[in-house]
């Protein structure tokens, strides 16, 4: 049996679990590679007392390894997009194969690494970029290539999720759960990537390139964060059968392609509205197969590891699937529809004087916008306060409609400023 011989760089959470599955299922990996894969050099700046590396050189300068001759993958594990591009692009000029977990990487220079990449003919394989364990680039890339992919909306980061679900279940209060994902090394090295939904933007933004087709656009996405939902939120949209995830949504319609991400009201019975802690899932509407959904463990170390080393065993196989997921010269660019012209519903949550006259008000500027109510709640004011909540659900309507809209209501005097809008989605196949 040959070998194939890989460094790894970087042994942090995601590095130290590379090794340890790498080593405990040898047998197995190079029964499924056809070739045995050994792990022969690792650069890290420091050991970690999680893994043993006995027997494997260590270098303290990663690009130790991107240089050594006897290396055929290197597997970038460092995160960031600074040292890691030159080391990522220095392994290409090389002429080996590179795995990466970077989303931030892909999402920001995949449109210069991977044709590198195609022109230096190795492989840049980032299964692990995207949603930990579960393969839901090999999904979107091989599984449902027959399929016209109507739209994806996925729960891609674990540490927000994690939040959302505590605050829910337990009432807990969001610093100290983000403190708990920090310990548990779920969360980014600056944790405002998961809470602001950069990091889950840089992952919808992979996704839809490879279910659409088109050049990674992280710039021309819509991203919003969960650090303002509010616990009085998540039991009102309780209460009208909603649940609020922090979605990433990527679309195919009439203007262009929707990509956004921002915490969003979804029915309560859809099996994705369930999915909480650190889980993932990604549901994807294709024109064939019609709804699917992953689930796994969207982040941590082995759950990680299980998908760099999916992607080094099919290098080990010679896989010569398009990086992108369409043939070399396929891949255009589609307009990206500003979140202006995006057309969906919205929970609106208005806070009002309580008196004769208000609703009516509130309801009739909606009216002139085009838009109207489908659910309402309005709660009785608690003694000390003389503003009640009132709680909407519209129609759908076209964002910019919305804001007007909101603009109208917001100079009411009777209305405290800001009215909280939350987008919802029905995530109806
Ligand atoms: N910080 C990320 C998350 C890690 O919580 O999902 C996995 O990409």
């Amino acid at each position: 049996m040959t070998t194939l011989k890989v460094g790894i760089c970087g042994l942090g959470t995601v590095g130290s679990g590379t090794v340890n599955v790498i080593r405990r299922n040898a047998a197995i990996i190079s029964g499924r590679a056809g070739v045995a894969i050994e792990i022969v050099h690792i650069g890290a700046r420091r050991d970690n007392p999680n893994c043993d590396v006995s027997g494997i050189k260590v270098s303290r300068d990663i690009f130790d390894v991107v240089r050594d001759s006897n290396v055929d993958v290197v597997v970038e594990l460092i995160g960031g997009t600074t040292v890691a591009k030159d080391l990522v692009i220095e392994a290409i000029n090389n002429g080996k194969h590179v795995v990466t977990a970077n989303k931030a990487l892909i999402a920001l220079h995949g449109n210069e690494i991977l044709p590198l990449a195609a022109a230096n003919g190795v492989t840049v394989a980032f299964e692990a970029a995207v949603a930990g364990g579960i393969p839901i680039i090999k999904a979107v890339r091989e599984g449902v290539a027959a399929n016209d992919i109507k739209w994806l909306a996925g729960i891609i980061n674990g540490t927000g999720n994690f939040i959302l679900s505590e605050m829910r279940d337990k009432g807990r209060a969001f610093a100290d759960v983000l403190a708990e994902a920090q310990a548990l090394g779920y969360a980014e090295a600056d944790p405002t990537f998961d809470v602001e939904g950069i990091d889950a933007c840089h992952k919808l933004v992979i996704l839809a390139s490879l279910a659409f087709g088109m050049p990674f656009r992280f710039n021309k996405a819509y991203t919003e964060g969960i650090s303002k939902i509010d616990a009085q939120d998540v039991t009102y949209a309780e209460e009208l059968g909603y649940r609020i995830k922090h979605l990433g949504i990527a679309r195919k319609s009439k203007g262009g392609i929707e990509l956004r991400v921002h915490p969003t009201l979804i029915p309560a019975k859809r099996l994705i509205a369930n999915v909480n802690g650190v889980m993932n899932a990604v549901l994807l509407n294709g024109d064939a197969a019609g709804p699917t959904l992953y689930y796994g463990a969207g982040a941590g170390s082995e759950a990680t590891a299980s998908a760099v080393i999916a992607d080094i065993v099919d290098i080990a196989r010679g896989n010569s699937i398009p990086m992108m997921g369409f043939a070399e010269g396929e891949v255009s660019s589609q307009r990206i529809l500003p979140i202006e012209e995006v057309e969906t519903s919205y929970y609106l949550r208005i806070s009002a004087e309580d008196k004769a006259g208000v609703l009516s008000e509130i309801a009739s500027v909606l009216s002139r916008h085009g838009i109207s109510i489908e659910a309402l709640i309005q709660k009785e004011a608690p003694d000390d306060e003389k503003h009640v909540p009132i709680i909407l659900l519209t129609n759908i309507t076209q964002e910019a409609k919305l804001m007007a809209a909101v603009e109208a209501i917001e100079s009411f005097e009777f209305v405290q400023r800001p009215v909280v809008r939350i987008r919802v989605e029905s995530l109806a196949g």
